[in-house]
């Protein structure tokens, strides 16, 4: 396993020119779907008022990951992913924190988060973190078709 000083990570907005590397790290996570187009959600999510993208980095690497933005209401975070050669070094948690204080800044005092079914092994993870689980259904709907047109 590679050796990594969580110290020395540093968290930052993600830029124009990470497009490439944030697509294949959610690749190589399995955040990908083919009903998603990732590099358009990079784009319509980074640097806007109430949503971004966070990366976390490492020796100029980026390891993690995460999409988070609010509605006006809860903040809510997509994309939250580890290098999974680096993976239990604490990386998840401090992209997590990074995304909750990114929220807080804001003035969002709840974050609520999907996890999609089967994914079984992550809501461990994010139960150590002090998220709980809702009874809650979650709806959606397509309003028009993808990938729009980001301006
Ligand atoms: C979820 C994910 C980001 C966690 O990243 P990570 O860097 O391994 O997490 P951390 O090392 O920061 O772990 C933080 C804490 O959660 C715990 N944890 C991590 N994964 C866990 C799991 N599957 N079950 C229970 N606890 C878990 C760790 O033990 C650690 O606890 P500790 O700080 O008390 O020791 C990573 O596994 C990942 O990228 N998964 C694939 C993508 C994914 O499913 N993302 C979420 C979509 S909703």
């Amino acid at each position: 396993m590679p050796h990594m000083d969580i110290e020395s990570v540093s968290v930052r907005p993600a830029r124009d020119e990470d497009q490439r590397v944030l697509v294949a790290l959610w690749d190589v996570c399995g955040l990908t779907r083919p009903w998603n187009h990732a590099p358009s959600d990079i784009a319509f999510a980074c640097g806007r008022p109430h949503s971004d993208i966070l990366v976390a980095e490492y020796e100029g690497r980026i390891v993690a990951s995460a999409m988070v933005g609010h509605d006006g209401h809860r903040g809510t975070v997509y994309y939250v992913a580890a290098d999974p050669a680096l993976r239990g070094r604490g990386l998840g948690r401090l992209i997590m924190r990074a995304a909750e204080d990114w929220l807080v800044a804001r003035g969002v005092w709840k974050l609520n988060l999907m996890v999609r079914r089967g994914n079984d092994a992550v809501t461990g993870f994010y139960a150590t973190l002090g998220y709980g689980e809702d009874e809650v259904t979650v709806m959606s709907k397509r309003l028009q078709p993808m990938p729009h047109v980001i301006a």
